[in-house]
């Protein structure tokens, strides 16, 4: 059942005609929107919001859509990572005794290997095989994995407590279908073989809202070609943000990049969270500008 969200203000997605619109397409450095530029507090945004009603997400959805699939031409932007850091921390206070525990009991027991593997070889009766990138606390990837036996998860976290947090909940809950890489999501893609993965989440990755900060972003062209690579044709990629200028960028790079399509259809695929959508715990701080967004998209 849909759960009923914060109203959002549909900017967020007028945002992209903007972006895709300009002429320096190519390049890594994008303009600043007048959106982003004066962002009003979250007070101020609702009250804008609920001023210019829903009619504006209804607009949107007819004209947007299909707007955005002729404009956005696969292109070879390259937004290459290279060494930068998309995370923060990966370790912040000190890990409890259970938990440190189970990092040097379960973690290796359950770690993905390195370098290319296929994952089939790691559960063979596996149905599909999801990937989660950026598990936080593991909550979302604990409580799917519980949901779908019959699924292989891959996991990439490079934040130790969270890994420790994950592997607490993947013991209490004895989860068998997990593999955890504790690292950097980005060295798993490389590393797993074409059309490897059926769906993949993505949800609220560091938002990185300073423009100069844009760089560090989980989303760039690079990612994106790597997560087409990856999964099949007909998987699925789930992106929550809410930080609107970060839905903004990720639906202009995914679209851009022609290897996926978006299904929304009416303002509520974005703006309600999924059927199977279990809540997380960076999501339930609401530290971004809006409320939460979710882009679905499937691989063509
Ligand atoms: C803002 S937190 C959200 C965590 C969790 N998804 C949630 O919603 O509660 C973003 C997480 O993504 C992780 N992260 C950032 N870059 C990553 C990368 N390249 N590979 C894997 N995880 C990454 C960070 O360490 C952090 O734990």
């Amino acid at each position: 059942m849909r759960e009923a969200r914060r109203e959002t203000h549909p900017s967020v997605f007028a945002a992209a005609p903007f972006y895709l619109t300009t002429k320096d397409t190519k390049d890594t450095k994008f303009r600043v929107s007048k959106d982003q530029r004066d962002r009003p507090g979250r007070k101020g945004f609702e009250r804008e919001a609920l001023k210019k009603g829903r009619n504006f997400s209804n607009l949107l959805v007819s004209f947007l859509v299909p707007l955005v699939s002729l404009v956005v031409k696969p292109s070879s932007m390259s937004e290459p990572h290279g060494p930068i850091r998309s995370y923060g921390r990966i370790k912040a206070r000190p890990i409890k005794p259970r938990q440190a525990g189970l990092l040097d009991t379960l973690l290796p027991r359950i770690a993905i290997p390195e370098g290319p593997f296929d994952p089939r070889a790691l559960k063979p009766d596996a149905t599909e095989v999801w990937l989660e990138i950026g598990f936080g606390g593991g909550e979302h990837l604990a409580e799917q994995a519980a949901r779908r036996p019959d699924v292989l998860f891959l996991a990439a976290e490079p934040f130790l407590n969270g890994v420790a947090s994950a592997l607490r909940h993947i013991d209490a809950r004895r989860l068998e279908n997990v593999r955890v890489h504790a690292g950097d999501a980005r060295d798993l893609l490389t590393a797993l073989p074409e059309a490897s993965l059926d769906r993949v989440f993505i949800l609220f990755p560091d938002p990185w809202p300073k423009a100069r900060h844009h760089k560090r972003r989980l989303i760039q062209a690079e990612a994106v070609a790597d997560l087409a690579r990856v999964l099949k044709s007909g998987g699925a990629l789930r992106f929550a943000t809410d930080w609107k200028d970060y839905a903004a960028w990720t639906l202009e790079r995914v679209l851009r990049s022609g290897l996926f399509a978006w299904r929304a259809e009416q303002a509520d695929d974005w703006r309600l969270a999924p059927a199977d959508h279990v809540t997380t715990r960076y999501e339930v701080k609401g530290l971004g500008d809006c409320a939460p967004l979710f882009l679905e998209f499937v691989r063509i």
